[in-house]
């Protein structure tokens, strides 16, 4: 029986990266194809302990060369594509949109091209639960896959702009899709620009953790283990041309996440520092994921649990992130903050 091959795009990131490793161990008869550029979110020190596996393999691309990845695909002919490679950071895309537009948009372009040239047999696009824009504090309401669009960062914008196209190749050329739209996650290897990652490693090292306004702000966090195994269950059971919201019904405000780090920590909530609001700072996340739910699905992890094993993590892998916030990251970070 000839293996399946499986292309991951942005398996050096975060959520990505995770995946490929839940892959690479589940499926040894599937061939994993991690495809990264290694932007400054990409690091490829995660895989060592699956690296010399005979069923992972590494390119370095970019998404955004469309010959490129028109070759690729005709030389390879990949079964199915599980599509993660974006650039992720809100307040980068505020800073920065134009990378937001290449990368999230032209980027997912050229692979939806690639796909529909060899004519693959799943195309799964990762997406965010931003897209939907904001809800108001009303605990009753959620996002559900039939909410509007209405992103309002730039890169919850560029992320709407690729569901649409990947939605387009179904309708028009019957590209067999699926859009996932999970909301806020953490866990291993999450870069420590993003909220829960940074509180730990500033925590760890006595420094201030910038919160936004006035920290009431709501996220619904779910660990990326349940995320992996749900893209997982999509890719083999998910019926064409649909989308899935991904969400454990974690809802918590920006200053109980920070302070539940800094008790977890033994240390004091002085190191709280209220900073500028984020411009457009959405109000508040929450997923309905009762479609999902429908296939099969549900999360392992409460937040209680998940918080404890991801501090336990950073504690256990100060290498990895110590190596991170040094260097590129130190002038992002005094540019953004001014701590
Ligand atoms: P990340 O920033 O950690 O990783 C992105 C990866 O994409 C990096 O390895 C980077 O090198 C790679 N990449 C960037 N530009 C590329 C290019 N032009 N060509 C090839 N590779 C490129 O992101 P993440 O947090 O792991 O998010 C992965 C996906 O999941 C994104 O599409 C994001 O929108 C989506 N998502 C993220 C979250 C979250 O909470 N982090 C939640 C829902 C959905
Ligand atoms: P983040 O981790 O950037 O994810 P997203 O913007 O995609 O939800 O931010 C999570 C929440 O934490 C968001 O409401 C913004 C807030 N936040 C802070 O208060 N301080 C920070 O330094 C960061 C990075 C985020």
């Amino acid at each position: 029986m000839t293996k399946k091959k499986i292309l991951v795009t942005g398996g050096a990131g975060f959520i990505g990266g995770n995946f490929v490793q839940f892959m690479v161990e589940k499926y040894p008869h599937y061939d994993i194809y991690n495809l990264d550029l290694l932007t400054y979110a990409g690091d490829l020190t995660k895989h060592r302990d699956i690296e010399k596996k005979d069923n992972y393999h590494f390119i370095k691309a970019d998404i955004v060369n469309s010959d490129e990845m028109t070759s690729l695909f005709e030389k390879e002919k990949f079964n199915y594509v599980i599509h993660f490679a974006a650039e992720s950071h809100v307040d980068r895309s505020i800073t920065d949109p134009n990378i937001f537009v290449q990368t999230n948009i032209v980027g997912t372009q050229a692979l939806l091209n690639a796909s529909k040239l060899i004519g693959i047999s799943k195309f799964v696009h990762v997406s965010t639960d931003e897209v939907y824009g904001e809800l108001d504090f009303n605990p009753s309401t959620f996002f559900t896959e039939d909410t509007p669009l209405q992103p309002n960062s730039p890169y919850s914008a560029s992320k709407a702009s690729s569901d649409l196209l990947v939605r387009a190749y179904y309708e028009t050329y019957g590209l067999p899709i699926n859009i996932t739209r999970c909301s806020n996650n953490y866990g291993p290897y999450h870069f420590p620009e993003k909220l829960i990652p940074l509180t730990i490693s500033r925590v760890l090292n006595d420094q201030k953790i910038p919160v936004y306004g006035d920290g009431e702000n709501i996220r619904d966090w779910l660990h990326v283990y349940d995320h992996c195994a749900a893209i997982d269950l999509v890719l083999h059971e998910g019926v064409n041309g649909e989308i899935y919201n991904v969400g454990g019904h974690n809802e918590r405000t920006n200053l109980e996440v920070v302070q539940t780090i800094i008790r977890a920590l033994g240390k004091s909530n002085e190191l709280i520092e209220f900073v500028t609001d984020r411009p457009g700072h959405d109000k508040r996340y929450a997923i309905d994921p009762s479609k999902l739910g429908e296939l099969g699905w549900k999360p392992t992890y409460t937040f209680e649990t998940g918080i404890i094993q991801t501090i336990q993590w950073y504690l256990d892998n100060q290498n990895w992130w110590k190596q991170i916030i040094s260097g590129e990251y130190e002038g992002y970070f005094e540019k953004q903050y001014n701590l």
